[in-house]
């Protein structure tokens, strides 16, 4: 395809090779991302995923020889070859990533013949696809010893060696299963780690792309894509977290959440009339179960014309709203693209009179079927389309709605998927939808986050079921239509770790499964898993039972007021994550390897998950069991949550787990911040911080900072936080504790702190700034409280 390399010209950080047949470019963003780009369908760089580059100064060299170019940057070293082959090194020599130059050799599929196949696709059967037709396909070496994560939401394990994945946003209401390739969301980036070190490649190209991560052949594995440019990005390491923290500086990071969004959220297809409505609401507080937010579904639009309500259901929505408001709930609707084909209807007028909505080849706005029958598409890639769908959230936003549910934006269609050629407008740079599909949710997205930014001055919440790499800008994700299945929420996480890894902090599942009826004990044990998750939203279709905290029977609503409870406890050590999250990128929920390189048993673990770095959950994923297997990762020390039994890393142990236990442990050394149980957040006005110290018995120190702002407006932006730093030292028969408050612009402090300090040491006395205080002693833990002190000595 390229030919001989000929020559080559250096501007600035991109060097411009000329090979025989092509261009082709690599442009050094930092010492660690590099860009690979060959112009195979136009001249320039478009992304959609990366709004604004930003080129780190960064020393480097070329040097040519006979056979090829060398570039040397602080942390790499690349020898581009003919043909654009391309091989990659750390400073030290070690190969990271070589281009394959063998023969393709698929493994041997017998026995297929044109009848075979025929009879087979009669039955139902279905074929994934291999070997495509693609405009590129980029082939490296796969080793052994290699493991692969990422892809975004993908089915199957956190691993991905082995397996063939599709970027094609769908929409799939079949139980999702490991053999699908794609589903809702399409994140083309992977991370490769091999031997403790890691990379990242992420293929910016929206059209339909091909990962085959060693499914075709284990010698090699491959990317390619049916149109667009050739386009990737290296992302080098050497740790996983510095994958992400690279690959979230060019994409983007998921901005500061308001602070109710990461409480308990309760869904349902569809809470609807009024009345039911209420009634959840009024149960919710009867029963003391913590609850932010509900969400309206589709049911609550006049024949589900988006932006309107119906309000022989909703009598006045306004009032409804308030009401709930009062009582310290936030309300959620969905808002779907497909805008109703009715004449005399606002939106469907004004979207035909600006030449708004999609159109086929010929400029006639195309027509499809979702929700409300015959409908037509906003043309998100077209900005001012997206300001005019922001400016829509007024409407919604104005009734006193917090936060907006965007789905069917794959976008889904009920009469056959849209055809090639339907046509966007693409500012001006027509695109068909080829190329817009993958991008479509994240376009709407944008729009959603932009409207309500401008017309609620808060935070946006926004969940979207489609997106592209960057979403995470502008929008929480969910997995769409899962099932109440075992299988459901065991593949829940690897599912929302390999998003986490994929710049999507902020993610959760529909937790009780959506499809399907829900039994007590699945329920039960997917409120475990959602208490640790970003986004915790029990959702149920229409077609299913009951599915809230309550309606089964009262052990299983016990378990559920135990666990969201824990939840509210930790909703300052979540808004500490988040706030982290920022500058490092790193997600809420991760795998343990983000943490353990180093051990090799972290490296396919599916069933635990670190939420942030300070807890591991080890759930139980299968019906009937109460007792389960839980590696606890080398490197660290453990304390059982429940028991403060301590335990030293890299060992498996057994642990018993009745249905209302889940096993969690903490890191020894850590600190988790504390709130009291709320009904909601924003019930109780937060004077003093609950700060639990799980000492370790090996390291001498530990240090947190805790994040305070008003969590909801933008003021942070502006400076108006308080960071407090809290540092515990050990020595040999005393703990020194110091509470520093090392930022101070938010008006709102906590007048106190409680201590609850998990620890051997039996001390007889305890002096705060040289006062002694009092404190109680229970098992193993010390509890005290201070105010206005700087200083603690335990001893
Ligand atoms: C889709 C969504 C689901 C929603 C339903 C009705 O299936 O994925 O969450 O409840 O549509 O709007």
């Amino acid at each position: 395809m390229f030919g001989k390399i000929q020559n080559y010209n250096l501007k600035e950080n991109k060097l411009e090779i000329t090979f025989e047949h092509n261009t082709a470019f690599i442009e050094i963003i930092s010492a660690s991302i590099i860009n690979f780009f060959a112009p195979l369908k136009q001249a320039n760089h478009s992304s959609t995923a990366i709004e604004d580059i930003k080129l780190q100064e960064t020393k480097f060299e070329v040097k040519k020889d006979d056979f090829k170019l060398t570039i040397c940057t602080e942390k790499l070293k690349l020898n581009v070859f003919d043909n654009f082959k391309v091989d990659i090194y750390d400073i030290d020599g070690n190969i990271l990533c070589e281009d394959y130059r063998g023969e393709r050799a698929p493994f041997v599929k017998r026995g297929v013949t044109p009848k075979s196949l025929e009879l087979a696709l009669k039955e139902g059967h279905k074929f994934n696809s291999e070997l495509g037709e693609y405009k590129f396909n980029v082939l490296k070496k796969l080793d052994d010893n290699t493991f692969f994560y990422g892809f975004g939401e993908k089915t199957g394990h956190l691993n991905k060696k082995g397996y063939h994945y599709k970027m094609w946003n769908t929409d799939s209401a079949a139980p999702h299963v490991e053999s699908f390739e794609m589903l809702y969301k399409s994140i083309p980036f992977f991370i490769t780690l091999k031997d403790s070190k890691a990379f990242g490649v992420f293929l910016d190209n929206t059209f339909e792309s091909h990962f085959d991560m060693g499914k075709e052949n284990s010698n090699y594995y491959s990317f390619g894509a049916v149109d667009g440019n050739l386009d990737y990005y290296f992302i080098y390491g050497p740790s996983v977290k510095e994958v992400i923290k690279n690959y979230t500086y060019l994409t983007g990071r998921t901005p500061l959440p308001q602070l109710w969004t990461l409480g308990y959220q309760q869904c349902r297809w569809s809470y609807t009339p009024e009345e039911r409505l209420m009634e959840v609401a009024k149960n919710f507080r009867e029963r003391d179960i913590p609850c932010d937010t509900l969400y309206l579904d589709i049911d609550y639009m006049d024949g589900y014309r988006v932006f309107t309500w119906d309000r022989d259901k909703f009598n006045n929505p306004k009032n409804t709203l308030a009401q709930l408001k009062e009582n310290g709930f936030k309300v959620v609707t969905i808002i779907d693209p497909g805008v109703k084909k009715d004449k005399g209807y606002k939106i469907y007028d004004e979207g035909i009179e600006n030449n708004y909505f999609a159109t086929d080849k010929d400029g006639v706005p195309y027509i499809n079927e979702v929700w409300p029958g015959a409908s037509l598409y906003p043309d998100f890639t077209n900005s001012k389309v997206r300001s005019w769908w922001g400016d829509n959230q007024k409407i919604i936003a104005d009734y006193g709605v917090s936060g907006i549910w965007n789905d069917m934006n794959e976008p889904a269609s009920f009469k056959g998927p849209l055809p090639d050629d339907v046509m966007f407008d693409n500012d001006g740079n027509k695109i068909s939808h080829k190329e817009a599909h993958n991008v479509y949710g994240h376009y709407m997205s944008k729009a959603t986050y932009e409207g309500l930014k401008k017309h609620t001055n808060k935070r946006p919440f926004v969940v979207t079921r489609a997106c592209y790499a960057g979403t995470q800008k502008y929008s929480t994700v969910w997995t769409g239509d899962n099932q109440s299945l075992w299988e459901h929420l065991r593949m829940s996480l690897p599912m929302l770790m390999n998003l986490g890894l994929s710049g999507f902090a902020f993610c959760g599942t529909d937790v009780g499964g959506f499809g399907f009826d829900c039994t007590p004990e699945l329920l039960s044990r997917w409120i475990q898993v959602g208490t640790f998750t970003p986004l915790f939203r029990n959702h149920s279709s229409i077609f299913t039972r009951d599915q809230e905290p309550w309606a089964f029977d009262k052990k299983t609503e016990d378990i559920c007021r135990k666990y969201i409870k824990l939840r509210y406890k930790l909703i300052p050590y979540f808004y500490d994550l988040f706030w982290k999250e920022q500058s490092d990128g790193l997600p809420i929920i991760r795998p343990l390897l983000v943490h353990y390189e180093k051990d090799l048993n972290t490296y396919e673990v599916n069933d635990e998950f670190l939420c942030g770095d300070s807890i591991l959950v080890a759930p139980i994923v299968e019906q009937g069991k109460t007792s389960r297997m839980v590696y606890l990762p080398e490197g660290n020390d453990w304390i059982d949550y429940w028991t403060k039994e301590y335990f030293s890393g890299g060992q498996f142990i057994i642990k018993k787990a009745p249905l209302d236990l889940c096993p969690v442990y903490i890191k020894a050394g850590s600190m988790l911040p504390n709130y009291p149980v709320q009904n909601y957040i924003g019930e109780k006005i937060i004077d003093e911080l609950t700060l639990n110290i799980y000492l370790s018995k090996n390291d001498k120190s530990i240090n947190y900072v805790h994040y305070q702002d008003d969590g909801e407006s933008f003021d942070y932006k502006n400076g108006a936080y308080n960071l407090y730093n809290i540092e515990v030292s050990k020595a040999a028969d005393s703990i020194k504790l110091k509470i520093d408050q090392t930022k101070n612009d938010y008006k709102n402090h906590y007048k106190g702190f409680d201590f609850n300090l998990f620890t051997d040491l039996k001390p007889s006395s305890i002096l705060a700034n040289s006062k002694p205080i009092k404190f109680t002693l229970s098992d193993d833990t010390i509890s005290f409280n201070v105010k206005n002190v700087s200083e603690v000595i335990i001893k």
